[in-house]
């Protein structure tokens, strides 16, 4: 019996470093990134209850927000599909294409800033944004107000998610409404089942990506609970991507700030779902993950990153895409002949 001994304690030695190497790659872990909140975050001067999320989710779904009364959130950021609209710059208003790649919302309101320059503060600023740009839903508050007054159902929904305000129906707490429901709208992942302890969550080859995430540097730029959101750097830090995935005529941040540092800086993307909201960068230009991630390791570290080193991240990167938000989609108030009529 003495040699099966000897090889069970050869076992459990192997299996006892493994667990010290786990543990100790998740201490690195969690001193960079931190897993989703079990519960919904608090939100900045925007309490958040259960009315007032449902009429967030009905304006979010409702077309009649934009001036054509065709595309509403959903249209480019669909629920069905990521949060996002999967192609190369968003279709608005008049079937214009927009100048940049659509976001997911899905867990946006962990970004510290919101927009791939970062240029709203927060959920309830973003959602101004795209009601009134004119190649999104090219609508105006006033209109977006008119529209909401002219449905009895609307103006009590306002009133229950807004009590004891003078005029619930506004332009600014339609955006409260919108970011509440937003909030709402994460997606825990087998990387947060990981960082909270579970070593089965991921494979050893999505371990070997996250060491690699890690130690190539990624995670100096993707940290944080959305790994990324958070910080803004040169598109192209090391090496300027050509044209074709960094058009010269975006400068990102330098159209915020308009300082010359600024020139192509963006915001770190954050990472969560990623393999969900192809094709990617600002610009839409890259449809596969594995050269996007290529393509950060020339651009951004000056490193070549391998094909089994990429392979490798991209495991990792899967580890992200977590348990989609049930959405049961919304009856909305009917038009009343009160209602502004479709324009453009
Ligand atoms: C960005 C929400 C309507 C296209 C964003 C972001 C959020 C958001 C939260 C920022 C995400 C991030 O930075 O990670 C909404 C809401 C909408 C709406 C609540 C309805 C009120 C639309 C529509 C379109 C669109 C209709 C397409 C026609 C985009 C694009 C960006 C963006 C292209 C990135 C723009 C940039 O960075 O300059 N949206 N969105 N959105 N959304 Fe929307
Ligand atoms: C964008 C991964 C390193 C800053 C992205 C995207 C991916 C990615 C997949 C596209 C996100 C999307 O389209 O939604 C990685 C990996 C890295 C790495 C795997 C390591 C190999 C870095 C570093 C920095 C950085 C070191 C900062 C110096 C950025 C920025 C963007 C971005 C600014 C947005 C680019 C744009 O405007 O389109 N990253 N990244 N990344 N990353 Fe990284």
């Amino acid at each position: 019996t003495r040699p099966l001994k000897l090889i069970l304690g050869t076992v459990s030695a192997l299996a006892l470093a493994q667990g010290a190497a786990a543990s100790e790659l998740r201490e690195r872990a969690q001193d960079m990134f931190a897993p989703l909140p079990s519960t919904i975050p608090a939100l900045n001067d925007n309490i958040l209850t259960e009315e007032k999320v449902d009429l967030g989710k009905a304006l979010f779904f409702d077309p009649r927000m934009s001036a054509s009364g065709v595309f509403s959130c959903n249209s480019c950021h669909n629920l069905a599909t990521g949060g996002d609209d999967n192609m190369e710059t968003s279709i608005g208003h008049a079937w214009q294409k927009g100048p940049r790649n659509s976001p997911t919302v899905l867990n946006a309101v962990f970004n510290d800033a919101q927009f791939w320059d970062g240029r709203a503060a927060d959920l309830a600023e973003q959602a101004k944004g795209p009601v009134q740009a004119g190649v999104e839903m090219a609508n105006t508050p006033d209109n977006v107000v008119a529209t909401l007054n002219s449905m009895p159902q609307y103006v009590e929904w306002f009133e229950a998610s807004f009590p004891d305000v003078a005029a619930p129906v506004s332009f600014d707490n339609f955006a409260k409404a919108i970011e509440a429901y937003e909030a709402t709208l994460i997606t825990p992942a087998p990387f947060d089942a990981w960082l909270n302890g579970d070593d089965g969550a991921l494979s050893d080859t999505q371990v070997a990506g996250l060491e690699l995430f890690i130690d190539k540097g990624c995670s100096a730029c993707h940290n944080g609970v959305n790994l990324g959101g958070n910080g803004y750097y040169p598109f192209g830090l090391i090496e300027k991507p050509g044209a074709d995935v960094l058009p010269p005529d975006d400068r990102g941040r330098f159209a915020v700030t308009e300082t010359a540092d600024d020139s192509y800086v963006f915001r770190a993307a954050p990472l969560r779902n990623i393999d969900q909201t192809a094709p990617y960068f600002h610009s839409g230009k890259v449809w596969d993950l594995k050269v996007a991630v290529q393509i950060m390791g020339t651009s951004q570290l000056g490193t070549e990153i391998n094909d089994a080193e990429a392979d490798q991240i991209v495991a990792f990167l899967g580890a992200l895409t977590g348990k989609m938000p049930e959405v049961v989609y919304p009856v909305l108030p009917a038009e009343t002949l009160k209602t502004p009529r479709p324009t453009g």
